[in-house]
């Protein structure tokens, strides 16, 4: 599967949000992921729909992926695939009917993910794994950019590649969270083929030479040890 870098614009200037994509765009980003906090499942506030289609009103025709860390999620997901979401991943431990919510998530025409926290077990996988199109690692606990990478989250992608890979399904393996040029390469070692980075790349004096640099080490893989 085709590596995607996607920039999380929690780490993005919101006051020039549109400019910001456009510019992560241009500098070879493949998709935009989008970060949904309601001070409730996480304590930050941040954005809801109406921020994905102004995006989708500016111009912005790149994928938009919604990562949902809020609570309830149903009516988040008729909401967002309304204003233009193209992949839609949830927590299990936000939705009382997990195989429901994914399933809506299909219905709406968009990509279904869920997502595992760092203590969330793999196992909630075993009865959905055919309907869903993205697995989301987290490598932090989710609510705030800026955070550093858990080792241990390597052995967890690797073991989130080997249910694919078992399944035979077309599934995206996202990482989120401390990725960065310096530990790029093992992630997609263990497995990964879709990477977020916030604050890797927003904080960074140039985004092209960021993500060019993060593509030459995921091809780099696997590490010599
Ligand atoms: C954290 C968010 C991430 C965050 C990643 O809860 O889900 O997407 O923006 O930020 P960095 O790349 O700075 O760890
Ligand atoms: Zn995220």
């Amino acid at each position: 599967m085709t590596p995607f870098i996607a920039p999380s614009i929690l780490s993005a200037n919101f006051a020039k949000l549109g400019e910001e994509v456009n510019a992560v765009l241009d500098a070879g980003a493949d998709i935009i992921h989008f970060d949904v906090m309601d001070n409730r499942f996480v304590p930050v506030l941040t954005i809801g729909p109406l921020v994905c289609q102004s995006l989708r009103d500016f111009g912005v025709t790149a994928p938009i992926d919604v990562h949902l860390m809020a609570e309830p999620v149903d009516n988040l997901i008729l909401d967002f695939s309304k204003a233009g979401a193209s992949y839609i991943s949830f927590h299990p431990e936000a939705s009382r009917h997990v195989h429901r919510s994914l399933n809506l998530i299909r219905e709406q025409g968009c990509k279904a993910g869920l997502v595992f926290s760092p203590a969330t077990p793999l196992t909630w996988l075993e009865h959905v794994i055919d309907d869903i199109d993205l697995i989301l690692i987290m490598s932090v606990n989710p609510g705030f950019g800026g955070q550093s990478f858990i080792e241990s989250s390597l052995a967890k992608i690797a073991t989130a590649r080997e249910i694919i890979d078992a399944s035979g399904n077309d599934i995206r393996l996202e990482v989120d969270g401390g990725v960065k040029i310096n530990n790029i390469r093992e992630i997609a070692a263990a497995g990964a083929d879709t990477f977020v980075a916030g604050s890797a790349i927003f904080n960074s004096d140039n985004y092209s030479e960021t993500i060019s640099a993060m593509k030459s080490e995921i091809m780099l893989k696997p590490i010599d040890n």
